[in-house]
């Protein structure tokens, strides 16, 4: 099957790309992403050269461009990864989420329909049921509340997306997945952030009183579940992936310390996040029963693992953090 993804330079999508082109390879890639801060083509090096992988560097919000990829590459599937994804940025600046996230879905859902292609695996977030209050586990049928223009990004590319099913009978899938963490993942987020500063000996900046819950899924069993909804999700269905392991931030860090060796003198309480959601929390029973996927990762190896690759790799950091992020941080946050 000759696959389209979208942001496969990015944090999952590239190790979509390297799980997929991995041994004994079924599908081709052609690989779309416009290099934002975000995307690297150092996280696809390793299959720079693989037969069976062609990059090209274009915009999705742009339509000509898009309908060149798809007459050139006659995809058999949509995998669409590409996508504004930090929180904080939206905040900050919410008109490149809103129009990648929602315009640049429409461009890809207009081809992909006068493509025809087989499947359309559209990935979205838990982030758009907003705030879960305990004891709840959202499943898909769950009301979509979104609070940062991300989320209501993803949630309005979600119903988009669903759109072309009700529609004109596209083959749609939307998956919901929690927090991922892993290899390659911009240091904005909680995760690689608290592991590059720590390492780095500077401060840990926690969002209010540290106390909100997130449920963190290793990428590899993301990027896994969705291969099984692209083998096996029916059209037209929502499938949340969770990692089933809900950690309060506060926990998280405190063992990124622990396993970094680093001293608690370094958390910093900083000014809370507007809008910031309490806890998500999702079941994942619906992917489970239909594709016979589970999340496999253990998340106190998969962070030791994660924290081994960002130790090797300080010269990745570096180079990631020298560019755009420093200066937007500076520029935006001067508590930080
Ligand atoms: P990322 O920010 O690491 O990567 C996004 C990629 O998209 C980058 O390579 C970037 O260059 C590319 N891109 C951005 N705008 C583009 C445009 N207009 N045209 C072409 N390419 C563009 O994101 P990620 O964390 O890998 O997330 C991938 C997807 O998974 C997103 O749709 C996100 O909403 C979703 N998701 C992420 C998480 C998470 O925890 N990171 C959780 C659930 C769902
Ligand atoms: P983040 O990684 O931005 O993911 P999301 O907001 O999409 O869940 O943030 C995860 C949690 O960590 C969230 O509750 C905000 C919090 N957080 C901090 O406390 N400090 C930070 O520096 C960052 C980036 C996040």
């Amino acid at each position: 099957m000759k696959i389209l993804v979208t942001g496969g330079a990015g944090f999952i999508g590239s190790a979509f790309v390297r799980l997929t082109l991995g041994d004994g390879a079924q599908h081709s890639l052609v690989n779309v992403d416009s290099l934002t801060y975000a995307g690297n083509l150092e996280n696809i090096a390793s299959v720079e050269r693989h037969p069976g992988h062609s990059f090209v560097r274009a915009d999705i919000r742009d339509a000509a461009a898009v309908a060149e990829v798809f007459a050139q590459h006659k995809p058999d599937a949509v995998v669409h990864f590409a996508a504004e994804s930090h929180v904080d940025r939206s905040i900050l600046s919410p008109e490149p989420v809103v129009t990648t996230n929602f315009m640049g879905t429409f461009q890809l859902l207009e081809a992909a329909k006068r493509q025809g292609v087989a499947r359309f695996v559209h990935v979205s977030t838990d982030e758009v049921y907003g705030s879960i209050p305990e004891p709840l586990d959202a499943d898909e049928q769950y009301p979509i509340s979104a609070s940062s223009p991300y989320s209501a990004s993803k949630a309005a590319s979600d119903l988009l997306a669903l759109s072309y099913y009700k529609t004109f009978k596209m083959p749609v899938m939307v998956t919901r997945a929690s927090n991922n963490y892993g290899p390659n993942q911009f240091p904005e987020k909680l995760i690689p952030l608290m592991i590059s500063n720590a390492l780095e000996d500077q401060p840990l900046p926690i969002y209010g009183d540290g106390q909100q819950v997130r449920d963190w899924l290793y990428v590899d069993d993301h990027c896994r579940a969705i291969h099984a909804v692209l083998a096996k999700g029916s059209p037209g269905e929502i499938y949340n992936i969770g990692g089933s392991r809900a950690l309060a931030n506060l926990d998280v860090v405190h063992r990124i310390l622990a396993l970094t060796g680093k001293p608690t003198s370094l958390l910093k309480t900083v000014t809370d996040r507007p809008g910031h959601d309490r806890r998500y929390a999702i079941t994942s029973e619906k992917i489970e029963r239909a594709t016979g996927w589970r999340a496999q990762m253990n998340f106190d190896l998969g962070l030791k693992s994660t924290i081994e690759w960002y130790m090797a790799n300080l010269d990745w950091v570096a180079r990631v953090k020298s560019g755009a992020y420093r200066d937007y941080y500076q520029q935006n946050y001067s508590d930080r």
